[in-house]
């Protein structure tokens, strides 16, 4: 389908779905960017339940979302259970002006839902030549290092640089693979990759539902699992919102709004070294790409490359859509 129809397509559904004009462009071009990058996980897959909880009023379609100024450089949003997208695309705003002003910018969001990718977010401040870190919460999918039961969310955390061409964005689950990947391999009856999860039975098992029933791997064992405890506190516990598992699963649970926290951290790359920042990134980037290269290796990517490749390369592509969500988009359309 073409860009601009499926854009229009998605607008059309959220406002039937009682998001004001410009909060369904916000969603439908996150959503859209998922797709582009090819992080189907992310995109529409997601919509029905973004939808479905808007009408069973677990997501606030008319959000009063207020920012509460802490200092010049610190910012708490109440989302007042918005889509994740709106709280998000504000919060990163908010934290881009802080930074600008003071160096640095911190900007915490509580009462907030799920958000999609934090690249999202961290492309929009180093595009502001600045460096971010984004973080936000999840629901339950990981087992504390030690524990039998999934309480953390795959937590994911992210890393942007601007690095004056394709900027350096670092965006990784603290799980191996992240939760929409097995949904989408649910979805679409496929096998997830071997090592990534385990049954509730403590098998390694390469069924997604099997995997959704039962915990996903952290990477790199415990230091995995202490990551994702650390963004549980920072984009839970400090912000104010849900957290040590009880961050509610957008599509399983529906007792309550999910009260994610996200926080936004941007910071003036030239607050130390001033202009030098941008030339000794690019000689930095320079040193990792000349190493001699491992076999298999043409070359050494830095994170973000290749989803930077991968939107360029679709850009002007028609988007693919499964039948099965296109049957999704159609009863959406139709309430
Ligand atoms: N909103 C949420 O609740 C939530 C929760 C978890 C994850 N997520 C999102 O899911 C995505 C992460 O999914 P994932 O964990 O399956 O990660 P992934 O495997 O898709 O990518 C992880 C990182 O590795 C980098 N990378 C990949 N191949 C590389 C290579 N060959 N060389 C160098 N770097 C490379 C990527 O640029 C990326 O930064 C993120 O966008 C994250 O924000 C969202």
């Amino acid at each position: 389908m073409k860009k601009n129809i499926l854009r229009s397509k998605i607008i059309e559904i959220f406002k039937k779905h009682k998001l004001s004009e410009n909060h369904s462009k916000i969603c439908a071009d996150y959503l859209i960017k998922a797709e582009l990058i090819e992080a189907k996980s992310h995109g529409l897959t997601r919509l029905k339940m973004y939808c479905d909880r808007i009408k069973k009023k677990l997501i606030n379609p008319k959000p009063n979302i207020k920012i509460k100024r802490i200092s010049s450089s610190i910012s708490h949003i109440n989302a007042d259970n918005s889509i994740g997208f709106v709280s998000a695309d504000i919060g990163i705003s908010q934290a881009i002006k802080n930074a600008k002003k003071t160096g640095i910018g911190l900007v915490g969001i509580k009462n907030s839902s799920h958000f999609g990718l934090s690249s999202f977010y961290a492309e929009q401040a180093v595009k502001k030549n600045l460096i971010v870190f984004c973080f936000t919460n999840a629901p339950p999918a990981l087992a504390p290092h030690g524990a039998k039961k999934s309480l953390f969310g795959t937590n994911p955390i992210c890393f942007g640089v601007p690095t004056g061409k394709v900027p350096f964005i670092l965006d990784t689950s603290t799980s191996k693979i992240n939760r929409g990947k097995i949904r989408h391999a649910h979805k679409f009856k496929k096998k997830i990759p071997f090592g990534v999860a385990l049954d509730k039975y403590g098998k390694i098992t390469t069924n997604a539902k099997n995997a959704l029933h039962g915990t996903q791997l952290p990477i790199a064992e415990f230091k995995g699992s202490g990551l994702a405890w650390m963004v549980d506190i920072l984009s839970g516990v400090l912000t104010g919102s849900s957290h040590g598992g009880k961050t509610k699963d957008p599509f399983d649970d529906f007792t309550g709004p999910q009260n994610v926290g996200h926080l936004f951290i941007t910071i003036d790359p030239k607050i130390f070294i001033g202009q030098k920042f941008k030339m000794e990134m690019k000689k930095n980037i320079e040193i990792v790409k000349n190493l001699p290269k491992a076999k298999g290796f043409n070359s050494i990517m830095y994170p973000g490359e290749r989803k930077n490749s991968l939107y360029k390369k679709n850009f002007n592509k028609d988007i693919t859509i499964p039948k099965k969500i296109l049957q999704e988009m159609d009863a959406l359309n139709d309430i």
